[in-house]
């Protein structure tokens, strides 16, 4: 994929590479994004699906709607939405294992008619102009060094009056020091990846500029930790139980889970929804 970007190409290695694919597999499931929890307690999985079903709900979406989904991952959003509003989905993803499984799952639930997976970055969009009612980002755009300009990509995709979507790390109110900024980067990749966390004031003044309105920034930032907190005490079960990853990548995927934990209960990073519409 020689057209991919320098990061792109890092993070592709990255999703694709085997101990990252079991780790969402067993551990994460097919929802990749942080969860909403309501209560500490409550299943990972349930959490996680919440996600996607509050963002949907952000949304009027009917048979006749066209989304796009930007970073799909597995595809467990597309099938969410399909199954239940009937609606066509598109899903744009870097990592072709886990774009192979996502066109695995559509097939087995007989959903291969309302979803197409298409391969590639989410800067450049294989789809003409004014074509999708809405465009989301679940935990994906921070992958890239240049969202905002995905970000400006996704708006000429839009039909007028389509929705922008992301659930997303963002920093909010002053703006952080650039240790602040590096310190949670570390935490969230421990240098195995790339991420770029913004301030929602860099979504703003982008979204000023193309004509894209705020509607809310919804701010959830307490289910950071309750997510990092399952993610690792479900992936220490199954290590200890069946030796699942190599113990130099337990320990390093351990790190980074703890890690997150931290990065959490720090108040330096925010995770939540941004919420823009096409106005022209
Ligand atoms: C944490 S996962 C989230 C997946 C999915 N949105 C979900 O919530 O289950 C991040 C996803 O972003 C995708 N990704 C990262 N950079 C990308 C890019 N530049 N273009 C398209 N997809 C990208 C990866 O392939 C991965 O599936």
């Amino acid at each position: 994929m020689s057209n991919f970007s320098v990061i792109d190409s890092f993070n592709q290695g990255y999703f694709n590479s085997k101990d990252i694919d079991l780790f969402y597999q067993r551990v994460s499931g097919e929802h990749t994004h942080c969860g909403i929890f309501e209560h500490s307690d409550e299943d990972l999985h349930i959490a996680k699906k919440r996600t996607t079903e509050y963002m949907a709900s952000l949304l009027k979406i009917d048979s006749n709607s066209h989304l796009l989904d930007l970073g799909s991952g597995y595809g467990g959003a597309a099938r969410y939405l399909a199954e239940k509003y009937g609606c066509q989905v598109s899903c744009l993803n870097l990592s072709e294992e886990q774009n192979g499984i996502n066109i695995e799952r559509n097939q087995e639930q007989k959903l291969s008619h309302l979803i197409n997976v298409y391969q590639g970055s989410f800067e450049n969009l294989p789809f003409p102009d004014s074509t999708f009612n809405a465009a989301w980002a679940q935990d994906s755009f921070y992958y890239s060094d240049t969202q905002l300009q995905a970000f400006r990509k996704a708006y000429r995709v839009l039909i007028k009056g389509g929705e922008f979507l992301a659930c997303t790390y963002f920093f909010s109110g002053d703006r952080p020091s650039e240790a602040d900024v590096n310190k949670v980067m570390n935490w969230y990749t421990g240098g195995i990846h790339k991420v770029y966390f913004l301030h929602t004031d860099d979504y703003r003044k982008v979204a000023k500029e193309i004509g894209m309105s705020e509607v809310e920034i919804i701010e959830l930032t307490d289910n950071i930790s309750l997510n990092y907190l399952q993610l690792l005490q479900k992936m220490e079960k199954i290590q200890a139980e069946e030796q699942v990853w190599s113990q130099e990548f337990f320990n390093k995927k351990r790190q980074r889970l703890l890690d997150c934990y931290e990065m959490g209960k720090s108040g330096l990073i925010q995770w939540g929804i941004l919420h823009y519409r096409k106005e022209n």
